[in-house]
């Protein structure tokens, strides 16, 4: 059957259903209500259920499975929206009306066209460096030259600096109980958000995050192909973001499905909690270091085979077992050695994540035009049941975002190293959403380790040590 852009769309509505049917047992969340700071909240090692801020950007439900961008559903977004519609909505927190998304789509047309930086981008050894090392010299080289935060009289006056106070304190004490509670919050109502003096300049915050979003992907397209020996793509004005991506990086224009199917995958990635990259990303930004070294973490952070780069050891791993005979005692041998397997578990989804739940699907709807991959989409399938059976259903560890996507990518032409890169060309746009919302009203990151070592220690002459 020929698939069609109809089919694709029921395909999410199908999976919509079945997640509602699956965790209709589970509470709705409350109206989130304006919270009052100081929050109590349990916290475990890596931070676990630490409340680091207040946001409207995005919303992660574990236990209903759900996933919302600015309180739409994201069933529906992929259904019926498009990446650059979901990037500006999660930019500037409403949906674009027909002008804000012409001139939106308009902008990232022309910052995708960053020649100059992908010409000195050319002048480092591309072939030495991984994607994901190119993004994050790339991403420095879009810099502006003169990023306002890096002229002094941008830097905010100390007394500004709103931490300076709390780091007067030792900070290295538990905060209640102790006879000397010497942690204390101070009333924030008179203190200004730290701010530089001209403030944080929203709008060209916004520029420089279009100007990041479209980069990203022209920078890792670009390093693609110069992996591959052949000079970089500039986009076509008569494609959508989407389909340049896949032009960028395979020279050939995409058909209808796979245009929507790259759509999808960006949609679905865009932006996810407090995720590790997009704390990294607010963290940076929380010191009033610019925009672009922000991001330049996020991609550092999203590299890790714990994070973003599962994506690619999963594709390895199913080449790596082969056939669906292997499936099992590949998975125990994992076990044994006390190893992850990659594309399952999640800190915070304890139903199947709905990412997965539609990336499967669209992955088995590509892989039916690409029967050289049809193998691998049976060993996935066939791991998801093993791993479900063995742990996953009684540890609550189901396939996460990067189970599927390597299949979707593979079947649109991408090398594996592309893959982790693919995520980040999409989360750009919820790590800038993010920190822009977080610079409202920034308040430097600085949380607090359980001191565990000694005191009093002597000191001991070198002369005089064993
Ligand atoms: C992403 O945070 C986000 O939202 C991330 C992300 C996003 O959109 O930004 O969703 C994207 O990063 C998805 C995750 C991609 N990573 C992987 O697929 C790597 C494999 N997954 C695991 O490393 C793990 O599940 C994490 C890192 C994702 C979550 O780790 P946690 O929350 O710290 O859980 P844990 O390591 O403490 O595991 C709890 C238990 C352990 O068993 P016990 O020691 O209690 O017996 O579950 C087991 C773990 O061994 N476990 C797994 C497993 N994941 C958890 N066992 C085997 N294989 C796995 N994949």
């Amino acid at each position: 059957m020929k698939t069609d852009l109809n089919t694709i769309q029921n395909l999410i509505l199908k999976a919509a259903e079945n997640a509602r049917r699956e965790t209709a047992d589970e509470p709705e969340p409350e109206k989130p209500k304006k919270s009052k700071w100081p929050i109590a909240c349990t916290v475990g090692p890596g931070l676990e259920g630490a409340i680091a801020c207040e946001s409207k950007v995005g919303y992660v439900n574990g236990t209903k499975g759900w996933l919302v961008y600015r309180g739409y559903d994201i069933f529906d977004l992929c259904a019926r929206s498009t990446f650059e519609e979901v990037s500006y909505l999660l930019l500037h927190g409403k949906m674009p009306n027909m002008a804000e998304l012409t001139i939106f789509k308009e902008k990232l047309f022309n910052y995708t066209r960053i020649n100059k930086v992908v010409r000195q981008l050319m002048g480092f050894p591309i072939e030495q460096m991984s994607v994901m090392g190119a993004l994050r010299l790339g991403a420095n080289l879009m810099r502006r030259e003169y990023s306002d935060l890096d002229m002094a009289s941008a830097r905010p006056a100390s007394f500004e600096a709103i931490s300076s106070d709390e780091d007067s304190i030792a900070m290295e004490t538990t905060p209640h109980g102790s006879n000397h509670a010497t942690f204390e919050f101070k009333s924030r109502s008179n203190r200004k958000a730290a701010k530089s003096k001209r403030g944080f300049d929203k709008l060209s915050g916004l520029e420089d995050s279009y100007h990041l979003i479209a980069g990203i992907s022209c920078i890792a397209a670009a390093t693609s192909r110069l992996h591959n020996d052949k000079l970089p793509l500039e986009p076509q004005p008569d494609l959508s973001h989407a389909a340049n991506l896949i032009y960028m990086i395979t020279g050939k224009k995409p058909s209808p499905v796979e245009e929507r199917v790259m759509d999808i995958a960006l949609i679905l990635h865009a932006d996810h909690g407090m995720n590790a990259s997009t704390f990294a990303t607010m963290v940076v930004a929380s010191t009033l270091a610019d925009i672009y070294f922000s991001v330049g973490a996020g991609i550092a952070a999203l590299s890790g085979p714990l994070h973003g780069g599962a994506n690619e050891d999963v594709i390895r791993n199913l080449r790596e077992i082969g056939s669906a005979k292997n499936v099992k005692p590949w998975v125990k041998k994992k076990l044994d050695q006390k190893k992850k397997v990659s594309g399952f578990g999640h800190r915070v989804y304890k139903a199947y994540d709905p990412r997965a739940r539609i990336l499967g699907p669209l992955a088995g709807l590509l892989l039916k035009e690409k029967p050289e991959l049809n193998p691998l989409f049976e060993v996935a399938q066939e791991l998801e049941k093993t791993v479900m059976d063995m742990f996953g259903k009684e540890k609550k560890i189901f396939p996460n975002v990067d189970f599927y996507s390597g299949l979707i990518y593979s079947s649109l032409g991408f090398d594996e190293e592309l893959f982790t890169p693919m995520f980040a060309a999409s989360r750009v746009s919820g790590w800038t959403a993010r920190v822009l919302e977080y610079m409202e009203k920034n308040r430097i990151f600085r949380p607090r380790g359980l001191y565990t070592g000694e005191f009093n220690q002597m000191y001991v002459p070198i002369d005089q040590r064993k």
